[in-house]
């Protein structure tokens, strides 16, 4: 299967120790571990957000640590969606305006074959009502609900089609119910072949995903495979998921 990203003996000062793992294209994989062990900081790494002490990172063909910072703040706006526990909206613009930002940042970028704004409008317009939230286009973020608002950061990160999105604990904030609605979500787009990286503490939102990889003190203590049992139920895939936390003494 292609790989849509590569890490190779990655280091983050003392934080993270020579982490090495692949990304099959199409895949919904799930980093766990306690707090403190470093996922936030892995994903960081491995985003192009920060730059690593040690290692390498390849999104298909193209090293992201051998960008310059210019050339990495481009491949982020342009090929890598983010989606964070604490959502980051303009306060000062309402809910489509919030989802058009990157489109609009990438067009002034583009010196020929601008997209035209109301083909951007249209494109924000399906990706919501593939989340479910059409009709919430001009209100303030403060007039949605919290499961509302993590599904517009999802359509914002995914407005510029990215080949990958990266997601650092995007229900950590939400109630059940609301982590439900965005879990739906990010299944929904990783059915439709987006390639989908996410930490969580929640065994209920990895149990979806099609792999898991338990970090440690900075390091890879194990990875648990889910794909091979798509017939299990949710609660079959939750228990196998909470067993094997257990062996790994989360
Ligand atoms: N910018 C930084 N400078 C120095 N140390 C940092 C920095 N960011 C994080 N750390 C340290 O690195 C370690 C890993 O932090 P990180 O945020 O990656 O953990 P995490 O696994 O995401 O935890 P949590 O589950 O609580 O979000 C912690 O000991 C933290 O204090
Ligand atoms: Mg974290």
């Amino acid at each position: 299967m292609d790989k849509i990203l590569r890490v190779e003996k990655l280091c983050k000062d003392e934080i993270i120790k020579d982490v090495s793992v692949g990304v099959n294209q199409g895949e919904m994989v799930a980093i766990m571990g306690p707090s403190g062990s470093g996922k936030s900081t892995l994903l960081y790494n491995i985003s192009g957000m920060d730059q690593p002490t040690k290692g390498k990172v390849w999104l298909k063909e193209q090293e992201i640590t051998a960008l310059s910072e210019n050339d990495k703040a481009k491949l982020r706006l342009h090929q890598i969606g983010f989606v964070f526990q604490q959502m980051n909206m303009m306060e000062n613009l309402n809910i489509l305006d919030n989802i058009l930002l990157p489109a609009i940042q990438a067009n002034k970028e583009k010196k020929k074959e601008r997209t035209e704004k109301r083909e951007l409008i249209d494109e924000a317009a399906r990706l919501m009502e593939k989340l479910s939230i059409s009709g919430l286009e001009k209100r303030k973020i403060t007039e949605v609900s919290g499961g509302q608002l993590q599904r517009a950061c999802i359509c914002r990160s995914m407005i510029n089609h990215p080949e990958i999105i990266f997601a650092d604990e995007p229900t950590g904030a939400l109630n059940k119910g609301a982590s439900e609605e965005v879990m739906n979500a990010l299944m929904s787009l990783n059915r439709e072949g987006t390639t989908i990286l996410m930490v969580t503490h929640d065994s209920r939102m990895a149990s979806r995903c099609g792999r898991i990889m338990y970090l440690l003190d900075g390091q890879l203590q194990g990875e648990l495979m889910l794909e091979d049992c798509p017939k299990d139920s949710f609660k079959q895939r939750e228990e196998k998921v909470n067993q094997w936390l257990a062996k790994m003494e989360w």
